[in-house]
């Protein structure tokens, strides 16, 4: 049965085609003659889908690998929506959902923030028969924010069958570490794709594992979505380097134990800081910090970067007076926190 094919777009129905298979990972082995040549190129990361869905114990076909995960989103806008379709998403999240969607000529939808972060029942309350896609950033980007399990579990309850919702877990590796810091529960999401719901959780390299310039992340979903998702990309769009950089990253725990222990040490060296000088801090869930200055962010900024430090400020996602600080090094953050003493008239900067 199909649950997908009256939801999908047109060119993604009727696209049909060329389904690239890979390479089998060698011959049955037969003897001395098992070698295989390769004389096909393998344009869907065979390798490291297998080795992502073994990890994920989900199906391979479920598993899609692409340069980076915003072009999953890009993938999923064109697969779902159309001029006479929605999307639903909060305000101040991800810029790349705003493009994404109106690449395709769609609508999105952006609800009002709650605490901060999303309000799921503002999102529930914005979806109607035209909503296809709903982007729930879990941490979200730029606020930090997160929600936990039972709120996720709420949400998705909820959802009605024809949307399909994209767990963007962009930042989940230093969220799962600060949940458990903190006493909460971040979402399994590949839970929810084991059960079979519409949802698609997009993970990537690029944050923990530092691999952003290779541009390789994923996404999981059900297989008769990511069939049509993968009819609407490029092929060859993610380099070989990329996924060897990928197949070695998902074996280096060490190097994820290390990077999320150190951002969430740093992550509570900025907070003191920056609350010492009376801004209001956002508790973050990701590797970096949103903050309130109680008055116009960029002009704040524009300090900062005559100091050598560059912030971002939050006007275009309609936050005039916050900022969004990336988690640097411990020297970096110290030099950082130096600076704005000083802009705050507490000290002079060290260099
Ligand atoms: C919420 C969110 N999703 C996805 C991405 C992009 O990840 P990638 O580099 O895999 O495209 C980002 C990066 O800033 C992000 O903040």
């Amino acid at each position: 049965m199909s649950r997908f094919f009256d939801l999908v777009s047109r060119p993604a129905r009727e696209m049909g085609g060329y389904t690239p298979k890979a390479p089998p990972a060698r011959q049955a082995a037969n003897g001395p003659q098992a070698r295989l040549i390769r004389l096909a190129p393998d344009d869907d990361c065979g390798a490291l889908r297998r080795k992502l869905a073994a990890q994920h114990g989900l199906p391979t076909e479920q598993v899609m690998v692409t340069a980076g995960s915003t072009a999953l989103l890009s993938l999923l806008c064109q697969t779902l929506l159309t001029p006479a379709h929605n999307a639903v998403t909060s305000q101040c999240s991800f810029v790349v959902y705003a493009l994404a969607v109106h690449a395709v000529g769609a609508r999105l939808i952006e609800t009002p923030l709650l605490n901060d972060g999303f309000d799921s029942q503002a999102m529930l309350d914005a979806m109607d028969d035209n909503t296809r896609l709903v982007f729930l950033a879990n941490p979200n980007n730029p606020t930090g924010t997160m929600l936990d399990a039972s709120a996720v579990d709420k949400f998705l309850a909820r959802v009605p069958g024809h949307v399909v919702v994209v767990l963007d877990e962009a930042y989940h590796e230093f969220a799962l570490h600060f949940a458990s810091l903190r006493g909460t529960a971040y979402p399994n999401s590949l839970d929810y794709v084991r059960q079979g719901a519409s949802v698609v959780v997009l993970r990537t390299f690029s944050k923990a594992h530092g691999l952003a310039g290779l541009r390789i992340g994923y996404g999981v979903g059900p297989e008769e979505l990511m069939t049509y998702c993968a009819r609407m990309r490029n092929t060859f769009s993610v380099a070989s380097v990329a996924e060897a950089a990928a197949l070695a990253a998902l074996d280096d725990h060490e190097h994820i134990e290390r990077v999320v222990a150190s951002n969430a040490g740093q992550a509570s060296v900025l907070a003191d800081g920056l609350s010492s000088l009376g801004y209001r801090v956002v508790p973050t869930s990701a590797n970096f910090i949103c903050c309130d200055v109680g008055e116009d962010a960029g002009g704040i900024a524009e300090r900062l970067l005559n100091e050598g430090v560059s912030v971002r400020p939050l006007r275009v996602w309609g936050a005039p007076s916050c900022l969004r600080v990336s988690i640097g090094s411990p020297e970096q953050n110290r030099f950082f926190l130096s600076a704005a003493r000083k802009m705050a008239g507490r000290e002079v900067p060290d260099r």
